[in-house]
């Protein structure tokens, strides 16, 4: 037979019309005439019979050519293969005792053909169409509309827009309205480079896509709308993880007259209902909270996991006066010892603890010290240098008992919990600490207002500069930014930034205030943020909002470990789609339009 497509004399479906999809029929459908159509997901050929699994997005339904029934067509499924489009027509049989599928929603039945049209023929597929196949990912993106097949990423992406169809439903029912904002804009600073799109007709100019709508939802705040979200894409150019790609989507919403608690409360309920209606789970609220001081002193990090223990100690008053001159030093320079007690694992080799050094080095410890609790004595490089009242100290603080290992870290606050933080995060991992059905949520407040960056010699705004200060710390602001905390809120669950927010500067002064204690001069700021000033001078209400990573929060909830598994088009670790190949050269003519040149700078 002609292997090419079938051409019909009416239509490309050959003037077919499917009347169930894939997953609908079952015994109460038997004697019916039916059409269906999807790929072929397995053909076998029983010795005359052959059965052909046919697949759309709803389900498998298996069809059968028998030459008894239908010499002809018997013929024609000889040429079928994996992933060939078809339309069946057929009579809904019941399956011979036996043989019916429980697994499977149309196992009752089968499809007994009487027509079949090839729609379209396909190559063998680059990789077998099954979930947990190992595909490279060169491979697998580079054909993602064959791997969008599996019915595992099939699944996400429904996932994916039920969760977004939930928080629709729940934020317009609170009266929330959607506007969209521009892409094509001016950068909005949120940490990030940006990404630029050059202006033909202004030469020589750019435009920035937008890292967040953060300036329009709180223009959109002055103009009056009071609630405002947007299920919105954001661009940005930083180094790319499992949970991070340079576009991604934001839950982005802003409120007027509010507190910190209001915005709390719209989130936390936006949670509660999109657990409950899309896993069935119940969240309890209010969510746990902590200060910003309090997750880092205790647990390392400012998006601390809470689903177990493993808390850090500070020991820097026992030890920052013993006769160990790396921590009496630290100390002494205002650093600190933090601890952290893993408890049970003296069994872990020398290696071990050199792949654990080598670990906490990443994240700039310059060591990391520990103790083996032996039943009659400590075993540990450092423990010779402690007195007696110096160990019975630290015994007390860590509740350290025989067959504990306890790590130290002697730094800069900040280094020395970040270090350990990590090290709890990866411990807790590998020691199997994680009960993977729990969801724990943990806000995180009073942040920061800045934070000195040692490459940039200056200040930066932890979050973004339109943060407003808590307004008992204002009169820091000139004086001791460092000191200044924050009308920030992160939201955390189970240790990822899952999002983020705060209560705005609203009034121009304050504004101005902040932008000084980030030394922007007043050119600067007025060159980039001029217009928000303005707006903020004709009546800007008080304000605040957050922004939830969308992706990130459909990855957990899905229980994936990369965001590339919720969304249909990813990009690579360095940016790039395999599947159109962006980023490209463009032709000279394009260049010449934009008046732009590229000279590639060498290193
Ligand atoms: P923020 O920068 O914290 O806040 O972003 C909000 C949330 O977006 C997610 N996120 C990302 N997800 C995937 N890939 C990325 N590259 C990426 N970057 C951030 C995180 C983060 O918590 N305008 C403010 C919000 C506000 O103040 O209202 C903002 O964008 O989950
Ligand atoms: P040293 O005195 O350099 O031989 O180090 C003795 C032990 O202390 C080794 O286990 C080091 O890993 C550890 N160590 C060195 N510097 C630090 C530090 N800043 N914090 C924690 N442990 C450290």
């Amino acid at each position: 037979m002609n292997m090419r497509a079938e051409k019909s004399a009416f239509d490309s479906l050959g003037g077919m019309k499917r009347t169930h999809t894939c997953s609908e029929l079952t015994a109460k459908n038997i004697d019916q005439e039916v059409v269906l159509m999807g790929w072929v997901q397995r053909r076998r050929d029983h010795g005359g019979v052959i059965f052909v699994d046919l697949r759309d997005r709803e389900g498998i339904t298996q069809v059968v050519f028998n030459p008894e029934f239908d010499k002809e067509i018997h013929n024609k499924a000889h040429v079928i293969r994996n992933e060939f489009v078809l339309a069946v027509r057929g009579t809904v049989i019941s399956r011979p005792q036996g043989m019916v599928n429980p697994k499977l929603k149309t196992g009752e039945i089968d499809v007994m053909a009487s027509e079949l049209r090839i729609l379209n023929q396909s190559k063998t597929p680059p990789f077998v169409l099954e979930d947990n196949t190992q595909v490279s990912e060169s491979i697998s993106l580079r054909y993602r509309y064959i791997d969008m097949r599996r019915p595992g990423l099939q699944k996400n992406l429904f996932f994916r827009h039920a969760a977004a169809a939930a928080i629709r439903t729940y934020l317009n029912g609170l009266g929330f309205i959607d506007i969209e904002t521009p892409f094509l804009t001016k950068s909005t600073p949120e940490g990030a480079r940006d990404y630029l799109v050059p202006s033909r007709v202004n030469p020589g100019q750019f435009y920035a896509l937008p890292q967040s709508p953060q300036i329009f939802k709180q223009l959109l705040m002055v103009a009056g709308f009071d609630k405002y979200y947007q299920i919105v894409r954001c661009f940005r150019d930083e180094d790319l993880r499992a949970d991070r790609q340079p576009e991604f989507t934001q839950v982005d919403l802003e409120m007027s007259f509010v507190s910190e608690e209001d915005v709390i409360a719209v989130t936390e309920g936006m949670m509660a209902t999109l657990f409950e209606d899309l896993l069935g789970t119940k969240i309890e609220c209010p969510f746990k909270r902590l200060t910003y001081e309090e997750a880092t002193t205790r647990f390392g990090l400012d998006k601390p996991d809470l689903r177990y223990g493993l808390e850090l100690q500070d020991v820097s008053d026992i030890v920052g006066a013993s006769e160990f001159s790396t921590f009496a030093k630290v100390v002494k320079a205002g650093g600190v010892v933090k601890a952290l007690n893993a408890k049970g694992c003296i069994d872990f080799s020398r290696k071990k603890i050199d792949d654990l050094t080598a670990f906490v080095a990443v994240y700039r410890a310059k060591g990391l010290a520990w103790i083996k609790v032996r039943p009659d004595a400590w075993q540990s490089p450092i423990a010779k240098f402690f007195s007696d009242s110096e160990k019975e100290a630290l015994r007390q603080r860590l509740n350290m008992e025989p067959g504990d290992l306890v790590f130290f870290v002697a730094d800069k606050s900040n280094v020395a919990n970040d270090a350990l933080g990590h090290l709890r995060s990866h411990l807790a991992e590998k020691l199997g600490l994680i009960d993977g059905n729990q969801y724990d949520f943990v806000w995180i407040t009073e942040f920061p207002l800045v934070e000195y960056d040692d490459e940039e010699k200056r200040y930066i705004a932890v979050h973004h500069p339109f943060t407003a200060p808590l307004e008992e710390h204002m009169d820091r602001l000139s004086q001791d930014p460092l000191a200044v905390r924050s009308r920030a809120y992160d939201l955390v669950l189970n240790g990822a930034e899952i999002g983020g927010g705060s209560i705005r500067n609203h009034q121009r002064i304050i504004q101005e205030e902040v932008f000084a204690a980030l030394g922007i001069d007043p050119d600067t700021y007025e060159k980039k943020f001029g217009f928000l000033l303005e707006a903020l001078d004709f009546g800007a209400p008080p304000h605040g909002g957050i922004a939830i990573g969308f992706d990130r929060l459909v990855m957990l909830m899905t229980n994936q470990i990369s965001i590339r598994d919720i969304i249909a088009f990813p990009k690579t670790q360095k940016a790039a789609c395999l599947l159109t190949d962006a980023p490209c050269e463009v032709s000279p003519a394009q260049l010449e339009e934009l008046s732009l040149r590229v000279r590639t700078l060498k290193e």
